[in-house]
């Protein structure tokens, strides 16, 4: 890694000389040290994993019995149940899922109905010869496996796309709520926020196996049938059992050209600490963006992107686009948020 490469930025000048770039001889078949990590919506994810994983579980098992604690929460608006919907206000859904050990992994994409994508993931890995099933065909499989259809739209998120709705354009026929004497209804329109929220999960288990999972509602009000990188294997999630595993959230457009998980693994192989690896996926990410639609006066990505990463000594990192963003580790006690590192600072104009 040339260090040269990350001095573009004030933020990495300043944070490089911290991180380790020793590279490390790899540990093939002897067990590291146990270790989950999450997004930042992952501090219950992280910790049900890891009380699997030191009851001598698979990590495989322990990750994806995490995220379901997210997917069943009507409160997290980025996951299963309760996620904001596609632009139709259908909830869509992709997760994927990889065991390290076989080297198997399985995935879905625009799942409707199901509030569990990873546990679908996980049968398509297990009981298909394929990796990925998506929209109808997907529903179909999982209710022939036994999962129960669902409305998946909540209250609060079906007030959220309403909202989206009404405040989109000045041109269509919807109108916000406002006081029935108001004369200028719809003057001050601020278009509603779009989310990439979504939860990735990674583990490494006392056998010295790695897993991982992502799942995702994906960008709210999206074109319906819009996939993300959560369920593209490579992209969303990676895991090489001999070298370690990735994951992101964020925008899944932006990791889909650059296929960042495969890369940070790829990074970690030839020696580089999770954290370097993660970065190096900011980089590659940052320097592809170039429509001007998608970028600040300053020539930066308008949007964020997320990386977690960790090796099979056990060793993990986090960066993204931006600074700012929290992530969970649990190592055996109790799960923490800690601080990725950031490829810019977010206020560039102090640069
Ligand atoms: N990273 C989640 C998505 O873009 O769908």
């Amino acid at each position: 890694m040339k260090r040269r490469t990350f001095l573009q930025t004030s933020t990495m000048a300043s944070l490089i000389p911290l991180i380790s770039q020793k590279s490390f001889s790899l540990p093939i078949g002897s067990p590291g040290k146990p270790i989950s990590i999450a997004s930042g919506n992952g501090l219950q994810a992280t910790a049900k994993a890891m009380e699997i994983i030191l009851k001598g579980g698979d990590a495989l098992d322990g990750v994806i019995a995490g995220v379901n604690i997210v997917e069943d929460d009507p409160n997290d608006n980025s996951v299963g149940y309760g996620g904001l919907p596609n632009e139709d206000g259908v909830v869509e859904l992709d997760s994927s899922v990889m065991h390290g050990p076989t080297h198997r992994g399985g995935a879905v994409a625009s799942l409707q109905n199901i509030k569990n994508p990873s546990k679908v993931a996980r049968f398509v890995m297990e009981r298909t010869d394929h990796v990925l099933l998506v929209g109808e065909g997907a529903l179909k499989f999982a209710k022939m496996h036994g999962f129960k259809e669902e409305n998946l739209l909540t209250e609060e998120s079906r007030k959220e796309w309403v909202k989206w709705k009404e405040l989109l354009s000045k041109k269509d026929d919807y109108l916000p709520p406002h006081a029935i004497d108001d004369l200028d209804i719809g003057a001050n329109l601020t278009e509603a926020m779009k989310t990439y929220g979504t939860i990735n999960c990674l583990g490494l288990d006392l056998a010295g196996n790695i897993s991982g999972v992502t799942t995702t509602s994906g960008l709210s009000y999206k074109i319906p049938g819009r996939v993300g990188d959560s369920p593209i294997i490579g992209a969303g999630l990676y895991v090489d059992n001999e070298i370690g595993a990735a994951g992101s959230t964020g925008r899944g457009e932006a990791n889909l050209l650059d296929c960042s998980s495969f890369l940070i693994v790829e990074s970690m192989r030839r020696g580089m600490s999770p954290t370097n690896a993660c970065l190096v996926a900011c980089e590659r990410v940052a320097t592809h963006t170039k429509e001007k639609r998608l970028l600040t006066k300053e020539g930066r990505p308008t949007f964020n992107v997320s990386f977690y990463a960790i090796n099979k000594k056990g060793e993990y990192g986090s960066a993204a686009i931006y600074e700012g963003v929290k992530f969970a580790v649990n190592d055996g006690k109790e799960s923490r948020l800690e601080t990725a590192v950031g490829y810019f600072k977010i206020r560039s104009n102090e640069d």
